[in-house]
């Protein structure tokens, strides 16, 4: 078997970097490829921004460089039938943009499909794959949504890891008005938020944390701040040790007590989530199930067995949401109590968000939301009528797709439309009409 020696590598290296600088359509030599370590030793030539990519390239990582540096990539879509798509990585093309000037923003155009597309092999054009097949993998899922935006079929652009999974931390709307969600590999979401202005330190790793060891059925009594960081002050009530922790990171900044000392923490505040008058630490739905826990234990040790009330808490210790009550599904405060007329018998679809939104979050925020919430499962609805436009609306109640005058709302939703409206409703207005809102391949 080859090995490198230094030498060599440096030669290549040096070759690299040579023609890099001429071409970027550069392919990496089988023999540096097969080397694990290059990229530490390899220095990018260019700080490429993904922010500045243009809108229908894709930020990738580790593309360009024996895929060590970063590079704004436009792929083929089903519309470029001029130019033929290959599966094979050996096959592949890379052709510079000859229209760039800006060298370190520069594109490159590849003969491949964009993420999650496939490449059909008997024309050689790149195909959406069908509706109902969306692998629900983890990684690569993130990569396809971004290749739907491109395409215009999902209104959100979302922020992806270098392996094509989620980022923890996905943003939408304005940087005034939007916010930041906390969500897992997969994307769906899970506790933390804040708003997008006030987002700048926002990592969400407590979460992802949480969210992990729950996934693997660890208990977890981490405690995540708001906006899904950690908070300042944990709390182990199985050693019963209280310490002081970095926000952002989780790391033990030294500092700890026994639990009974906890007020006497540097990091203690009376501003710590769920904080309550009568000192105690533990919060309202951790409490209750803790509680049901030790009479469980109880029950085991004298004979019977006690039946526990499910309790799903969020990551601050307080209630989630969607709560299970008896053969209801039900919206809930942080404090447990049931939200206005919002159960249903089992239904697996509710999110609450609207529910919780309206009546809890935004108006501790002081943010005014008056949007009324889908009867019962307390979602957003699908679209909303706001006099004089209408609009669809996302699992989260951020608009997206067409904003259309009332008089087409029943267009977007596909139902109740009048003849003569129903006629014009994807013809009239555009060449393409109104798009409805399931014209979109994802609600959230
Ligand atoms: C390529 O073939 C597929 C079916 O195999 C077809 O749906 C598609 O329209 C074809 N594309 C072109 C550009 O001919
Ligand atoms: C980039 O990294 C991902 C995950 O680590 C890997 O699957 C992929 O092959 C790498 N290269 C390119 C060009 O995407
Ligand atoms: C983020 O952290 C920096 C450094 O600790 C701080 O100066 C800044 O105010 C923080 N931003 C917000 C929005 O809290
Ligand atoms: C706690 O929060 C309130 C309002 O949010 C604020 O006025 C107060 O200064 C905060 N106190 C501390 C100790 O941070
Ligand atoms: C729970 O919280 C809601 C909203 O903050 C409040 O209206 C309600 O009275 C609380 N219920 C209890 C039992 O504390
Ligand atoms: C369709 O468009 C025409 C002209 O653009 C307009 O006069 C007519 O009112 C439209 N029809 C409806 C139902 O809005």
């Amino acid at each position: 078997m080859f090995r490198p020696t230094a030498v060599t590598l440096t030669f290549y290296l040096a070759a690299i970097l040579v023609v890099n600088t001429s071409a970027q359509s550069f392919k990496c030599p089988d023999l540096l490829s097969k080397i694990p370590d290059r990229c530490d030793k390899l220095e990018c030539r260019h700080e490429v921004d993904k922010n500045l990519c243009a809108k229908d390239t894709i930020y990738i990582p580790n593309f360009s460089l024996c895929e060590c540096c970063p590079q704004c990539v436009r792929f083929l879509t089903p519309q470029d039938v001029r130019t033929a798509c290959t599966n094979e990585e050996s096959e592949v093309v890379w052709t510079p943009d000859p229209d760039c000037v800006d060298d370190s923003q520069c594109a490159v155009q590849v003969n491949k499909c964009l993420p999650g597309l496939i490449c059909n092999d008997f024309n050689h054009t790149c195909e959406l794959p069908p509706k109902d097949e969306i692998p629900e993998h983890e990684s690569g899922e993130c990569m396809f949504r971004k290749s739907l935006f491109r395409l215009e079929l999902t209104h959100w652009d979302p922020d992806c890891e270098a392996d094509g999974s989620f980022a923890p931390k996905q943003c939408k709307g304005t940087h005034y008005d939007g916010e930041c969600f906390c969500v897992n590999r997969a994307g769906t979401r899970i506790f933390g938020r804040e708003w997008r202005i006030q987002a700048e330190n926002q990592t969400c790793a407590c979460s992802r944390k949480v969210s992990e060891l729950r996934a693997r059925s660890l208990i977890a009594t981490l405690h995540c701040a708001p906006d899904g960081n950690y908070e300042p002050l944990q709390c182990d009530t199985d050693s019963g040790i209280c310490y002081c922790v970095d926000p952002d990171t989780g790391k033990m900044d030294g500092s700890s007590v026994p639990q009974y000392q906890w007020k006497n923490l540097p990091c203690f505040s009376v501003n710590l989530t769920n904080w309550e008058e009568d000192g105690k630490y533990l919060r309202k739905c951790e409490s209750a199930f803790a509680g049901g826990r030790e009479l469980q234990i109880f029950g085991k040790e004298h004979g019977t067995s006690v039946e526990m009330r499910e309790f799903k808490c969020d990551y601050d210790g307080s209630y989630a949401p969607v709560q299970i009550a008896s053969t209801n599904t039900q919206c809930v405060f942080k404090n447990g109590t049931r939200i206005k007329d919002y159960f249903k018998p089992n239904d697996k679809a509710m999110t609450c968000n609207c529910a919780r939104d309206s009546e809890e979050y935004y108006p501790f925020h002081k943010r005014p939301l008056s949007l009324p919430c889908q009867m019962r499962t307390g979602n957003y609805d699908i679209a909303y009528d706001f006099g004089s436009h209408a609009s669809c609306m996302d699992s989260d109640g951020f608009l997206y797709g067409d904003m259309v005058p009332s008089t087409y709302f029943c267009c977007l939703l596909k139902e109740g439309c009048a003849p003569v409206i129903e006629q014009s409703c994807y013809t009239n207005v555009t060449e393409l009409g109104y798009k409805p809102c399931d014209y979109w391949r994802y609600r959230n």
